[in-house]
């Protein structure tokens, strides 16, 4: 066990009106921090709290976008413990994005200890309604004051943890989601699969004129050919087509979900047909003119399972069963959340305790 140094803050706050939270707007008292410097390596853990840093004008981040971040979950079980999902299998993601973004790798068993370390402490901040959860964000900048592009020579990392509710404003009704065909997130042989801020930073535009049209989110395409689906920028994608679950088959350009790894794993258990492979348009809307799409939803940490009501593409609008949650969306989302809320045991050992109270 590494020692982590710990300051606290003189006046605690406390966990605002569960109903009321949305997402990613508060913020718990203290956070997790640590410094890299080559030749020196990771050092410094600590836990201090919650406030504002400083940083030079010059710091490369602000430059180059050198950062990756991670999303993960920390529930109150209906029997009063804390639990988080898959801790490790973030963790090896996010250093999965770090060797994409050049950024030194991290000890996943201490940055598990420091994140459980600094969940018992802000235990008091995780809310326990169905639907809420502790949104824990670790991420890494770079910091070197230098305005040359070269992957930096020192680095941030930090933890910080938000209470929050439902990733969309609908929650678990179903979204209508653009087919995007004028702009791309990220072509095969980028860093599409890294969890960094510039795939955020090219969602942006589509995102803004998509919500103008009414849409919630864009559903992007290949780089390449516009013709194959690829994920939500906030979520994978799954089609329940004639009793078969299909979903973009993992390429480098689209993010390796948790959830959607999640899904995949579980939905096999239960005997159903599973598929990982490209899949067009064309064959969606071909598919639902056959009658044979029967529910489309999103998966992601922020998001569970989102189910999707309507698609549209080129002018062209799908509805999918009846812009109503279908019922393998709600069993999905009733049996992870069973496990995450502690209704159901865990047979995978998905589920990891920090706490109970
Ligand atoms: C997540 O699902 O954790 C995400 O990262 C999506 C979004 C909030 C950036």
């Amino acid at each position: 066990m590494t020692d982590i140094k710990v300051k606290t803050v003189s006046k605690p706050g406390s966990l605002p009106d569960e109903s009321r939270l949305g997402f990613g707007a508060y913020f718990t008292d203290h956070m997790f921090v640590m410094d890299y410097e080559t030749g020196k390596g990771w050092h410094d853990p600590r836990i201090e709290p919650y406030e504002e840093f400083s940083l030079f004008p010059a710091a490369m981040v602000l430059h180059y976008g050198q950062a990756i971040f991670e999303g993960m979950k920390a529930f109150r079980t209906v029997d009063n413990r804390i639990v988080v999902f898959r801790t490790k299998d973030y963790l090896q993601r996010f250093n999965r994005s770090a060797e994409i973004l050049c950024i030194p790798r991290m000890d996943a068993d201490l940055l598990e200890q420091a994140l459980y370390q600094l969940l018992k402490q802000e235990a008091h901040w995780v809310p326990g309604r169905l639907g809420t959860s502790l949104y824990i964000r670790p991420f890494v900048i770079a910091t070197d004051p230098y305005v040359g592009v070269k992957s930096s020579d020192t680095f941030k990392l930090f933890i910080i943890l938000s209470p929050v509710g439902a990733y969309y404003a609908s929650g678990f009704n179903p979204v209508s989601i653009k087919v995007e065909d004028k702009y791309v997130r990220a072509i095969h042989g980028g860093i599409g699969e890294a969890k960094t801020p510039a795939n955020y930073a090219a969602s942006l535009r589509a995102q803004v004129e998509a919500k103008e049209e009414g849409y919630s989110q864009v559903l992007w395409l290949d780089a390449a050919e516009r013709k194959y689906v690829e994920e939500v920028g906030t979520m994978n994608i799954f089609f329940k087509i004639n009793g078969e679950l299909v979903t973009p088959k993992l390429n480098g350009s689209i993010l390796s979900g948790i959830t959607r790894r999640t899904v995949i794993e579980i939905s096999r258990e239960w005997g159903v047909n599973v598929t990982e492979r490209q899949i067009s348009v064309d064959e969606l809307f071909e598919a639902h003119d056959r009658g044979q799409l029967e529910e489309v939803f999103g998966s992601g940490t922020a998001a569970v399972i989102s189910p999707v009501g309507e698609l549209s593409w080129k002018g062209r609008k799908i509805v999918i069963n009846n812009n109503q949650t279908g019922p393998f969306s709600q069993k999905l989302f009733d049996y992870v959340a069973g496990l995450q809320y502690g209704n159901l045991s865990d047979p995978h050992g998905w589920v990891n305790e920090v706490t109970k109270l």
